[in-house]
């Protein structure tokens, strides 16, 4: 009999120490999925299901985060047309947001989400390579989305505000977006969210994201 070593998303737990310093143990597979099955209609079924956010507070390694992709994948593929797929793809990976304390996990929820995003892709036969656009779009929003850092204080391991952005779609204008700033201490605020403290950004096409210059710059 051979035994075959469990992926990232069928690992429980990495370590004693780490079940008791930091209580990483990790949801199984099957569970994520019953517990995503409750909220089906913000993830498949809604009309603007694409848009609809998450935030995973306690990332981990990305099982929460790639099963809510995956799935709005699916979603994606069974209700545009194939032209859409790009863009619409790329709007799903802006409306997911993660936080993970350990370093390790947090490479390991971005290298998840961007393999998914890679392997929807490839098996459309859509150009996804490094040196593409949807590429680049896709990692710097998982970069930005998926960010290090403490959930309770609010802050970088530099100390920094954790910040995060909000990502408008323009009316009128399919597939363009527009970036705005905020931080994750402002969604706590009774005010809400706080977009006046941080750089703004233009308009652009979702696959340019990454080439977004500061509109102040
Ligand atoms: C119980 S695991 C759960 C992971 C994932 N949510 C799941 O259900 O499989 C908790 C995760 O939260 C992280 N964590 C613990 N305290 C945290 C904090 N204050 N801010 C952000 N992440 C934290 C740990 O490093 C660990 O990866």
């Amino acid at each position: 009999m051979t035994v075959t070593e469990p992926t990232l998303e069928e690992q429980a737990v990495r370590s004693r120490h780490r079940v008791k310093t930091y209580g990483e143990v990790f949801t199984p597979r099957h569970m994520v999925d019953q517990m995503l099955d409750l909220v089906g209609d913000d993830l498949e079924t809604s009309p603007d299901f694409v848009d609809r956010t998450f935030l995973e507070p306690a990332a981990g390694h990305g099982n929460f985060l790639v099963a809510i992709l995956r799935r709005k994948l699916l979603a994606i593929e069974k209700r545009y047309p194939a032209e859409a797929w790009a863009a619409e793809s790329l709007f799903a990976l802006a409306s997911i947001y993660g936080i993970e304390l350990l370093e390790d996990n947090h490479q390991d929820a971005k290298a998840v989400m961007l393999a998914e995003f890679h392997g929807f892709h490839q098996a459309h036969g859509t150009p996804c390579g490094p040196d593409t656009d949807l590429h680049r779009a896709a990692t710097f929003l998982i970069e930005t989305n998926i960010v290090r850092g403490d959930t309770l204080t609010g802050k970088t391991p530099t100390g920094d505000d954790i910040q995060f952005s909000w990502w408008h779609r323009i009316d009128g204008k399919p597939g363009e977006v527009r970036r705005d700033p905020f931080t994750l201490a402002s969604l706590r605020d009774d005010a809400g969210f706080d977009f006046t403290a941080y750089d703004s950004y233009g308009e652009c096409r979702i696959e340019k994201v990454h080439e977004q210059e500061k509109a102040d710059a």
